[in-house]
């Protein structure tokens, strides 16, 4: 699986697909002469405060130039470099930086003197803070799940090689520069949804740690989970009083959150906070559904938490379920084509979505269900959505879609 050559679409509604490696890097270094005043002649950036460009996927070297060009990435230094750049000169700039190594060697077949080589990596400064480079580390594989931070690793690669063109390289960056970005992400100063998702979670200890990790990955050695501290989950109800108020539940979705008929849906392992969505959305009928309806008529607000947090609390045992590479293909990169999204995106690497965003998790969810709500969605029939994400999405599935969505989601463990 070298090189998946796959392109994820992030963001909401946001459609725009990568374009296909179409630059001249050979035009592109032509151009480029003006950058190399601060991002190096072979893409290394000749201060900490410039990022390395050497190496970074040429896709995303577009998006930030179209990015600052629009501004909704805002940086007074890039904007009028990016204002002079047509799309081909961006197209070519993004060729000819992305031909060379990581570290700024010169691009595979290229004569071995080219002048570019010829400048020096900066030196990494030292770390400001005494930050800790295992901690960075382990946050950035493992992430932290009792504090809503998706491993990093899932989006960027092992040491920040990323598979998928659309998510930038880190490997080899500036820390400095990634402890920047980081903090702009966190502040929402720079938009992306994935990262000021994650990043809204960080402290500046774990972007400090980060940024030490960044220094030399090949420095630190195999690490466990973050900190080594096996969190107990934490939640919003009370679980006790919520096991209690989930008896008249059990006869659909199992005592246990796990249910038997494949028509109920699984709620063990649920994000709490969905839960709780749904739950006053069908009491309210923003979600219509008869039945439920019924059931969550007398719940009070705090037997909605109490028994939110119960099932939230239940392991998840999912059916056996046969999966599906078109499904797999899907969920992972969409089909820019069609306008459909990855569902990566919000459902997760896995597939537990992101309960600080009440984004579901389906991984192990029944597929009968998945497929009776993509099908609601599809026709507006479920539209208890936030801006109509899903139904934005599924209007675009084939029923062979969602069989196989529905198929590759239930055997995702
Ligand atoms: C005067 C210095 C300077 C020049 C010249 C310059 N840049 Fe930049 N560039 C920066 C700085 C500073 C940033 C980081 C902005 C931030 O912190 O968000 C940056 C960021 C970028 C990024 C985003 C990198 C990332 O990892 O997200 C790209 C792409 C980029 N520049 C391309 C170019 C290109 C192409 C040119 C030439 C047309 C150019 N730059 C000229 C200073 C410069
Ligand atoms: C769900 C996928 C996803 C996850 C998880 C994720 N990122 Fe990102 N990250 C992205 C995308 C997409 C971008 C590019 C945003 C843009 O286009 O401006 C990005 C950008 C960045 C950048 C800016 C890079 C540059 O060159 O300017 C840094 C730094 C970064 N991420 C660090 C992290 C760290 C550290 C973590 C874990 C704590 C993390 N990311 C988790 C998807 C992700
Ligand atoms: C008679 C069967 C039945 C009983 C009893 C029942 N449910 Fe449901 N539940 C359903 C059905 C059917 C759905 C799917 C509704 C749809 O298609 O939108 C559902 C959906 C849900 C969902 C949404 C799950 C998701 O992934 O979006 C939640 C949450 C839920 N039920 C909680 C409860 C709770 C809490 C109780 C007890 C107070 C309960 N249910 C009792 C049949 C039942
Ligand atoms: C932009 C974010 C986003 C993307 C991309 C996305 N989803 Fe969703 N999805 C959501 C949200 C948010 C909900 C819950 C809506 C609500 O509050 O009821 C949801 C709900 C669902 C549900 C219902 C879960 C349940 O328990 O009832 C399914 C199934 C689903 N999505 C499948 C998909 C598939 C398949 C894709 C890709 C083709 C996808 N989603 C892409 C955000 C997203």
């Amino acid at each position: 699986m070298k090189n998946v050559l796959i392109s994820i679409v992030f963001g909401l509604g946001m459609l725009s697909h990568a374009n296909a490696f179409d630059g001249d890097a050979a035009a592109g270094k032509t151009k480029a002469a003006t950058c190399a005043g601060c991002h190096g002649a072979n893409g290394i950036g000749i201060a900490d405060n410039y990022p390395n460009l050497a190496g970074q996927h040429a896709d995303y070297i577009v998006k930030q130039l179209k990015a600052f060009q629009a501004g909704s990435r805002k940086d007074p230094v890039m904007a009028p470099m990016a204002a002079a750049l047509s799309e081909q000169d961006m197209q070519d700039v993004a060729a000819h930086f992305s031909s060379f190594g990581r570290d700024g060697s010169a691009p595979a077949g290229a004569a071995s003197a080219d002048e570019s080589a010829s400048a020096t990596p900066a030196a990494a400064a030292p770390a400001a803070v005494v930050a800790d480079a295992s901690a960075g580390k382990a946050l950035y594989e493992h992430g932290d799940k009792e504090r809503g931070i998706t491993a990093c690793v899932d989006c960027h690669g092992k040491d920040g090689n990323s598979k998928v063109l659309i998510n930038p390289n880190l490997a080899k960056q500036h820390p400095e520069y990634i402890e920047k970005q980081l903090k702009a992400f966190k502040a929402e100063s720079r938009h992306n949804a994935s990262m000021n998702q994650v990043a809204g979670n960080l402290t500046d200890a774990d972007i400090a740690n980060i940024g030490a990790y960044f220094e030399d990955t090949s420095a630190v050695g195999e690490v466990k989970a973050s900190a080594g501290k096996v969190a107990v989950k934490s939640f919003v109800g009370d679980v006790a009083a919520g096991k209690a108020k989930a008896a008249t539940c059990t006869a659909c979705h199992g005592a246990d959150g796990n249910p038997m008929v494949a028509m109920y849906p699984a709620l063990a392992g649920q994000g709490e906070a969905y839960l709780i969505k749904q739950l006053a959305e069908f009491k309210s009928g923003q979600r219509d559904n008869a039945v439920m309806a019924g059931m969550a008529a007398p719940l009070s607000d705090d037997d909605i938490k109490n028994v939110a947090a119960y099932f939230a609390s239940q392991t998840l045992k999912p059916a056996a379920a046969k999966t599906s590479n078109t499904g797999q293909k899907l969920y992972v990169s969409g089909d820019a084509k069609r306008g459909i999204p990855a569902c990566i995106a919000c459902h997760g690497i896995n597939g537990d979505g992101m309960d600080k965003a009440a984004f579901p998790s389906i991984a192990g969810q029944s597929a009968t269900y998945i497929k009776s709500q993509l099908e609601l969605f599809r026709e507006a029939k479920r539209d208890n959505d936030r801006n109509a994400m899903m139904r934005n999405i599924a209007i675009k599935l084939s029923d062979d879609d969602i069989s196989a969505l529905a198929n590759y989601m239930a055997a995702m463990k």
